[in-house]
């Protein structure tokens, strides 16, 4: 079983128009809706791969019941805190010359005894040396230390935690020491405000998160594969190139393939080469979240993992 935790899940509809600077109202049958946001992506992946999986976080109103019934579907465990307000709901617009709009909720705001019950629910649902794997951003009015608190509640179960967030919530967290922290090129360039186009400057980059508490670091960067450091070894990991990539959702399948990795006792090679075909096979897919399984064997083959 792995846990996942997602405080700010969506909907997102995705809407295809003809024109996006009509100012006529536009009607239209052709869009999609579906249950969006980095943790939930994860729960996709691990499904895909048949493992067990129970999903934590918040959900509120009709959004959080869409949702709900989606990751049953996928034969999820649920175990949401359910919340006052409505759950997001992202919109995007495409038209025939491929312009987008994008609406982007911020989403409910979470009441304190909302967020007291949450920490609580996951003390009690998370057995020890479980792993959990925290995505997204902190809806508003939540801490920016929440998601330290929550690691170093956790501390004295021994839970791995795989945390993929951004900004001011990942810096303050490190100091809990998530087993795994996955910034990609921008939220790294963002966390340590350096330039980060070389190699040797990543790397770097990378060992300051591991001072700062880190037990493990992925960077990732798209095509360029990624790189990993601990306080041990660093690799560099190539992937295969990809003709129409679409990779949105490639950095939460990186994750969940790492998740099911570490669970499944890969060594930390093999589940850099594991996660990685994650990745390259969600961008294969128009879908976000979609893998191949089928084809990650071959993936793997294609996929280098060598020391730095
Ligand atoms: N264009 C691509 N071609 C091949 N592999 C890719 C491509 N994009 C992503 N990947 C694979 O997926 C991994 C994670 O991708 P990326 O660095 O884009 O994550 P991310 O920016 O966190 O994505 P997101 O937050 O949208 O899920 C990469 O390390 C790589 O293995
Ligand atoms: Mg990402």
């Amino acid at each position: 079983m792995i846990y996942t935790l997602s405080l700010n899940p969506a909907i997102d509809r995705m809407y295809y128009v003809p024109d996006l600077t009509c100012a006529a109202p536009i009607r239209t049958d052709d869009y999609h809706v579906q249950a969006g946001g980095k943790g939930i992506n994860v729960v996709k992946v691990l499904r895909q791969l048949q493992e067990p999986t129970t999903a934590l976080g918040f959900l509120g109103g009709a959004a959080g019941t869409h949702i709900e019934q989606t990751l049953k579907a996928l034969g999820a465990t649920l175990n949401f805190t359910p919340i006052k307000e409505e759950t997001r709901t992202c919109l995007a617009f495409q038209d025939q010359h491929n312009q987008t709009l994008e609406v982007l909720e911020t989403g409910p705001t979470i009441q304190k005894k909302e967020s007291e019950r949450l920490k609580k629910q996951l003390k009690k649902t998370l057995p020890k040396n479980s792993i959990l794997v925290i995505s997204g951003s902190l809806p508003k009015n939540i801490d920016d230390d929440f998601y330290f608190d929550i690691i170093q509640s956790l501390k004295e179960n021994a839970i791995d935690v795989i945390l993929d967030t951004s900004g001011i919530p990942l810096r303050a967290a490190l100091a809990a020491k998530p087993y795994l922290v996955k910034p990609n090129l921008a939220e790294l360039i963002a966390l340590t405000d350096t330039d980060l186009s070389e190699e040797s400057a990543q790397l770097n980059a990378m060992q300051t998160l591991l001072d700062q508490g880190a037990q493990n670091v992925v960077l990732s960067l798209g095509e360029g594969g990624a790189l990993f450091a601990n306080h041990q070894t660093s690799y560099k990991i190539t992937v295969p190139k990809i003709a129409t990539p679409n990779p949105i959702g490639s950095g939460d399948s990186f994750i969940a393939g790492f998740a099911y990795a570490l669970k499944h006792g890969y060594n930390i090679r093999e589940a850099l080469r594991f996660a990685s075909a994650l990745g390259v096979s969600n961008a294969k897919n128009k879908e976000i979240g979609k893998i191949e399984v089928e084809d990650l064997e071959i993936l793997q083959t294609q996929i280098t993992v060598k020391k730095r």
